[in-house]
C-alpha cells in the first residue's frame, strides 16, 4: 500500500570501505611545496586513505557493497549501480564486475559518471527504477580512487583527494516510512566543464600516443572557481530539495554535504541558515573521496551515532561537469555494526 506520493526509495542497508594506507599531510609535505598547516586550515584535511598498487575501485566498491547487503539482511538485489569517476577501465563499466564479485551475476549493472555528484545522481536513478516497478531492490555504490588520477606533483589536487567507497541498499517502499528518500534536485552546466577535467584518454584526445603532455592524463582542477561554484550550486540545490520535500530549514536535523573542502561545507551550511552542529563531516581523516564522500559519511555517522533513526537529513553535492544535486532523507533504524571501522580486510 503506497501513499499519494507513490512508490519511494527506502534505505534498508548501508556499508563502507576504506583502503588501509593512511597518508598524512606530513607525508605529502615531504615531497610537495605545501605544509600541514596550509592543508588543515584551507581544507580541513589532516590525513586521507590511498589505495596501494593492485587495489582498484572495484575492490573498494565490492567491499562496501557486501557490507551494505549484510546490513540490509539480503543477498538479492535487482540492480547494481556504481557512481564513479575512476572506473577500473575506460571500458567496460565497473559495476558488472562488482555485481559478479557480490554473487549477483545476471542483474542489471551500470556506472554513473556524474563525478562528485554521482551518488546523489545515483539516488535519483535508483528511486526512478524502483518507482517504475521493474526493480524491487537496488544496490547503489559510490566509489572512487582519485589517488590513481591526481598528479602527485600537483599540490592543488594531491592534498585534497582520498580513496574510499560507500553503499546503500534501496528498496521500494512508502514515503511515510523511516528511510524514505525525498524528491531529488539535480542539475548541470557544461560551460563549467574545465573546472575539473582529465583532458586526455577520452575520444577527444585519445591516448598517450597522440598526446604530448603527460599532465593531460591527470585530473586538473581550477580550485578557486570550483570552490565558488560549489558553494553557490550546493546551496541553491539544497534549497530546492527542501522546498520539494515540503521541509523548511527548521525541519533539518543533519546536513550531509559532499566533503569537497571543510570550508565549502561550512559556507553552504551558513547560507542555508543551519547551525554549526548540524553539518556532518568526515573530511579530516578521509579527504575528498568524490562519489564515495556522501555514502561513506552516512555510514560512518550511522556507525558512531552522529546519525540516529528518525533524523531528518539534507544531502547535497557538487562535482565536475559541472553537476550538482540534493535530496532529503529520514534516517532509518538500521542495525549498527557497532564498530565504526571500515578498513578493507583481506579477501575483499
Ligand atoms: O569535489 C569537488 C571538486 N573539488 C572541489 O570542490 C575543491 C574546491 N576547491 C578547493 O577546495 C580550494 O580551492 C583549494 C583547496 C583547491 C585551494 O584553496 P584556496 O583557498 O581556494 O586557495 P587558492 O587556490 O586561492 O590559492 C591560495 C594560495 C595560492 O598561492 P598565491 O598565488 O596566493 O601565492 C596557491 O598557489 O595557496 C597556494 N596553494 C597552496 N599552498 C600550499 C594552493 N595549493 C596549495 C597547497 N599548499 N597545497
Amino acid at each position: 500500500m503506497t501513499t499519494a506520493f507513490g512508490v519511494r526509495a527506502v534505505v534498508s542497508g548501508i556499508g563502507a570501505a576504506l583502503p588501509r594506507r593512511v597518508v598524512t599531510n606530513a607525508e605529502l609535505a615531504a615531497y610537495l611545496d605545501t605544509t600541514d598547516a596550509w592543508i588543515r586550515s584551507r581544507t580541513g584535511i589532516a590525513s586521507r586513505r590511498w589505495v596501494t598498487a593492485g587495489t582498484a575501485t572495484a575492490d573498494l566498491a565490492a567491499a562496501a557493497g557486501r557490507r551494505a547487503l549484510a546490513c540490509a539482511g539480503t543477498d538479492a538485489v535487482d540492480a547494481v549501480v556504481l557512481a564513479t569517476a575512476t572506473p577500473d577501465h575506460p571500458v567496460p563499466a565497473t559495476a558488472p564486475e562488482v555485481a559478479t564479485r557480490l554473487g549477483l551475476s545476471g542483474v542489471a549493472a551500470f556506472d554513473i559518471a556524474a563525478v562528485c555528484s554521482g551518488f546523489v545522481y545515483g539516488l535519483a536513478t535508483a528511486a526512478g527504477m524502483l518507482a517504475g516497478g521493474d526493480f524491487r531492490r537496488v544496490l547503489l555504490i559510490g566509489a572512487d580512487t582519485y589517488s590513481t588520477i591526481v598528479d602527485p606533483k600537483d599540490r592543488t589536487t594531491a592534498v585534497i583527494f582520498g580513496d574510499g567507497a560507500g553503499a546503500v541498499v534501496l528498496r521500494a517502499g512508502d514515503a511515510a516510512e523511516s528511510g524514505a528518500l525525498g524528491p531529488c534536485d539535480l542539475g548541470s552546466d557544461g560551460r563549467l566543464a574545465d573546472l575539473g577535467m582529465i583532458p586526455a584518454g577520452g575520444s577527444r584526445q585519445r591516448s598517450a600516443n597522440v598526446t604530448a603532455v603527460a599532465e593531460d592524463h591527470y585530473f586538473q582542477m581550477r580550485g578557486n572557481d570550483m570552490y565558488r561554484n560549489a558553494v553557490q550550486r550546493m546551496s541553491e540545490s539544497a534549497g530546492r530539495a527542501l522546498e520539494r520535500a515540503g521541509w523548511t530549514v527548521a525541519d533539518v536535523d543533519r546536513f550531509v554535504p559532499h566533503q569537497a573542502n571543510a570550508r565549502i561545507a561550512t559556507a553552504v551550511a551558513e547560507r542555508l541558515g543551519l547551525t554549526a552542529g548540524q553539518p556532518l563531516s568526515n573530511i579530516e581523516h578521509v579527504g575528498n573521496t568524490a562519489a564515495a564522500s556522501i555514502p561513506l559519511l552516512l555510514a560512518q555517522a550511522h556507525a558512531d551515532g552522529r546519525l540516529r533513526p528518525g533524523d531528518r537529513a539534507l544531502v547535497a553535492a557538487f562535482g565536475s561537469g559541472a553537476t550538482w544535486g540534493a535530496t532529503t532523507l529520514v534516517w532509518p533504524d538500521l542495525p549498527a555494526d557497532g564498530e565504526p571501522d571500515f578498513d578493507l580486510t583481506d579477501g575483499e
